[in-house]
């Protein structure tokens, strides 16, 4: 097991990694603040998962589940209903713990429930997939859809502790790893490029759920994102490379209707589109672009735009994206394989260009 820490002053929080950790009450229960407990997860994982957190926590709390429906069309301002009601019905105070089990978007939405519920409680993150594990658990980005953009409602609220049992990977669809494996590539491209070396040899052993492979990879991406998340909590500026990507591929997930495209396909596609835009603004050489390329091809992810989509549907949606500022677009690109900047300064015209170069 290795434990790494989210260093924020007196709210740090270790993230524990390991196999087989889901119920370990050792590194559960110090971090249950009340006497009252509410474990949120969804429908899917319920029935995998639910009752190994159960068997720690009842003995020694009165515990509340809450079981959301499944999907990204319900990570909603409306569904967070489902959860402020259980709150409510069993009469949970400010002291109360609210816990994760489940992806990002049971995260996110449990997250946004304890930021909250009176005001704001403690809540734990326990993520069962790879997306989650390495990107969404860590960080304190909270937050729900808009019909018009994509996790436009939120708030940052840091977690007490995060769970992370790579062993929960053994159930999850080879769709979804590979969704998860994007954000993995995003940490290797914006920050690491050692990393992003090791991911090309080793994209065969994640692809096959080899487990030291892929406790190596949260480890990692856990480190690049904590390293991050603890210069620029609030996204004052650095933090926004974790976005790397993102623009390009909140305006897919945007357009094609949330859940269509998976939140880590989305992103694979935005990154090549940005790394390609990086090479037309001088920083990234085609070669660079052909790894970025090859990666993304060897962990099943897609590498190119919707054919329903034009230039013109990604300025309109990308212009609402959070990083713009006094109305100009600002774009995460990279510098070098390892080395992202954030700006704004680079060509509209090579802009469009990417953008029909990159549509399928
Ligand atoms: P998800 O939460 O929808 O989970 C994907 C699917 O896997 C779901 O059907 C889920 O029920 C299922 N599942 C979960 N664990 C499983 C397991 N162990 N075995 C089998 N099935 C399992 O999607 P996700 O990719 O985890 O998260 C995507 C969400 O995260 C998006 O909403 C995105 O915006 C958000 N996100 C947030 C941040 C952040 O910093 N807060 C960062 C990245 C992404
Ligand atoms: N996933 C982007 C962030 O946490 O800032």
């Amino acid at each position: 097991m290795r434990t790494l820490t989210v260093d924020l002053g007196d709210r740090s929080y270790p993230i524990h990694i390991g196999e087989n950790i889901l119920g370990d009450a050792k590194l559960l229960l110090p971090y249950v603040k009340g006497g009252q407990v509410c474990v949120v997860t969804n429908e899917t994982v319920e029935p995998m998962y639910l009752s190994r957190l159960l068997n720690v926590l009842t003995e020694d709390f009165t515990v509340s589940t809450v079981i959301l429906p499944d999907g990204e069309c319900y990570k909603t301002t409306e569904t967070l209903n489902l959860i402020y009601n259980k709150l409510l019905e069993d009469k949970h105070n400010r002291t109360t713990t609210l816990v994760a089990l489940g992806g990002g978007v049971v995260g996110d939405m449990t997250g946004f429930s304890a930021a909250c519920y009176q005001r704001g409680v403690n809540f734990i993150q326990v993520p069962t997939t790879l997306l989650s594990q390495v990107d969404s658990s860590v960080g304190g980005k909270t937050g729900v859809n808009h019909p018009l953009g994509k996790n436009m409602i939120g708030a940052f609220h840091q977690p007490n502790a995060v769970l992370i049992d790579p062993a929960v990977l053994s159930t999850l669809p080879e769709r979804e790893l590979s969704a998860g494996i994007a954000e993995v590539i995003k940490y290797g491209l914006i920050s690491d490029s050692k990393f992003f070396d090791w991911l090309e040899n080793n994209m065969p052993k994640l692809m096959a759920c080899d487990y030291e492979a892929l406790t190596f990879a949260i480890e990692r991406s856990c480190v690049n994102k904590a390293e991050v998340v603890a210069k620029d909590e609030r996204e004052g500026g650095l933090r926004a490379i974790l976005n790397f990507g993102h623009t390009f591929g909140h305006a897919i997930e945007t357009h094609q209707g949330y859940g269509n495209w998976l939140h880590g396909e989305a992103v694979a596609a935005g990154m090549l589109m940005a790394a390609d835009l990086s090479m037309r603004e001088g920083s990234l050489s085609q070669h660079d672009v052909d790894r970025v390329r090859n990666l993304l091809v060897a962990a099943n992810l897609p590498i190119t735009s919707p054919a329903n989509m034009d230039a013109e549907d990604f300025i309109e949606i990308m212009i609402v994206d959070k990083k713009v500022l006094n109305e100009r677009l600002r774009l995460v690109l990279l510098k070098s394989i390892g080395e992202a900047i954030i700006t704004e300064d680079f060509s509209p015209v090579n802009l469009r260009k990417t953008l029909s170069v990159c549509k399928s």
